[in-house]
């Protein structure tokens, strides 16, 4: 019998999580997402192939590994096909190596509509959300209205699918709109909700399964499973910067239930972190940079979200949050990305402990709103490129004195570091 292991983000996402799952998958039999939906937007950087993924996991890449999406995971049928066409495109088939849960839920046309009109509503407060109807979606999964992936086979599903559509739009009247307020990927709802509802014989062509039994089964049996995490730790739903978070269970927690298997099968817990922070959307991030370090920060990362385009907000590293999402999520091992992107900087900084209220603390206070001033200690910079190296030993000497830093200050080893977007930089420091 095998354990489960899980990668997941410990920021506020967009840390590399595609990339690293992508290299990873040959050590794995099974690859399997266990929350969010399109509002993820996972890179993979191959032979010339630079492709993002939303919903299907990212070691789909891999054509004799078996992808799973899980039943904690929202599917928006037209993204999907949208998805598959593009993978279709550089050559990846998944019609049989790509399984989707039964017990899924659907991301409808006007929970998207309903996205938009909760944040406009919101004014100045808004969250910053992809806007891909995640928060509605998972309120109606919450609320025991939604509509699963195993009910498009049923011979009532678009009459239930027109009820739920009309409460939303009493919903969106309510807060002061109509249907026809917003647009979905520039189309009106009528003409959003036709390709929608056509693209669920898309859906069908894939292997809809009861996945928690496929899951459970295959552990039996020895195979090896990575859960791969989507949004990051600060952006949990219980345990990050509330109310500006994601709707779900980000942290290790959340495989347990967005899979359907018991936490005594979660085995290892590789935390991925970028060598900075970043932050997209709205709200609270205590090392946030507004001068040319941000800006160096942003150019050199092209820190430019994977899903929205959006400029991604930059600061220093934050070790108190870092090890806040380490205690949340039982991290065995680290992994460091991005680390080229500081190639350049003369000194490095990094958030020791905070001042909260006049006291020094490590801890996350309840509200992320309040003033937070970041402590900061530095270390020299190592001003060289990267290019070439392939062995932890290689690394320049600063470098690596970072490096062992962190590992002294989060109690953890770092196991894995990133030096470019591609497949093939990749410094494995121990095996795993
Ligand atoms: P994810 O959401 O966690 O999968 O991360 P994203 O794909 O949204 O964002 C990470 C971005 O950084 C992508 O553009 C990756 O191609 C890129 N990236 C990943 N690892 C590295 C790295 O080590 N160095 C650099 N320079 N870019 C990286
Ligand atoms: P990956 O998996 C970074 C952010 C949004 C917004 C908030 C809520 O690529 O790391 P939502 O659409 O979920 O209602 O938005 O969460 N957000 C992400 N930020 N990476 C992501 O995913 C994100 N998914 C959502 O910007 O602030
Ligand atoms: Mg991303």
């Amino acid at each position: 019998m095998s354990k489960i292991d899980v990668l997941l983000g410990l920021q506020w996402g967009d840390e590399g999580k595609g990339k690293v799952v992508d290299v990873l998958t040959p050590k794995y039999d099974i690859v399997a997402r266990f929350q969010g939906g399109p509002n993820a937007g996972h890179t993979l950087e191959f032979d010339g192939i630079k492709h993002v993924l939303h919903i299907i996991p990212s070691g789909i890449c891999h054509k004799e590994k078996i992808n799973i999406i899980g039943n904690g995971v929202l599917i928006e049928p037209l993204i999907f096909q949208k998805e598959i066409s593009t993978l279709e495109e550089i050559g990846f088939v998944p019609t049989n190596n790509l399984y989707i849960s039964k017990k899924a839920h659907l991301i409808l046309p006007s929970h998207r509509l309903l996205d938009a009109a909760n944040e406009a509503s919101k004014g100045e407060r808004k969250i910053g959300s992809t806007l891909k109807g995640i928060g509605p979606a998972y309120t109606d999964k919450i609320a025991r209205t939604g509509l699963r992936v195993g009910d498009i086979f049923s011979s009532n599903f678009v009459a239930n699918y027109e009820k739920i559509k009309q409460s939303h739009i009493r919903i969106i009247k309510s807060l002061g709109f109509d249907e026809n307020s917003f647009i979905i990927e520039n189309q009106p709802l009528c003409e959003y909700e036709a390709k929608w509802l056509e693209s669920l014989e898309n859906l069908k062509r894939f292997n809809i399964i009861n996945s928690e039994y496929y899951i459970n089964q295959a552990l039996d049996e020895g195979k090896k499973i990575l859960a791969e995490g989507a949004q990051g730790s600060m952006l949990d739903i219980d345990f990050g910067s509330y109310p500006f978070v994601t709707s779900s269970n980000t942290i290790t927690a959340g495989v347990c239930s967005g899979l359907g298997i018991a936490p005594s099968r979660i085995g290892k817990v590789f935390g991925i972190c970028k060598a900075y922070c970043t932050r997209v959307g709205s709200g609270p991030f205590p090392t946030e940079l507004f001068d040319e370090n941000g800006e160096q920060l942003r150019q050199q990362g092209r820190e430019f979200g994977s899903t929205t385009g959006r400029p991604r907000r930059c600061g220093w590293f934050d070790i108190p949050a870092l090890k806040y999402a380490c205690m949340l999520n039982g991290v065995t091992h680290l992994m460091l990305m991005k680390i080229d992107v500081m190639n350049e900087f003369e000194t490095i900084k990094y958030c020791e402990e905070y001042i909260i209220d006049g006291e020094r603390t490590m801890e996350l206070p309840f509200d992320m709103e309040q003033s937070i001033e970041p402590i900061y200690s530095s270390c020299p910079g190592w001003k060289q490129d990267l290019q070439g190296i392939d062995k932890f030993e290689d690394l320049p000497e600063n470098m690596k004195s970072y490096i062992g830093l962190l590992e002294e200050k989060t109690g953890l080893p770092i196991v894995l570091v990133s030096t470019s977007p591609n497949r093939k930089d990749t410094i494995l420091k121990a095996e795993i």
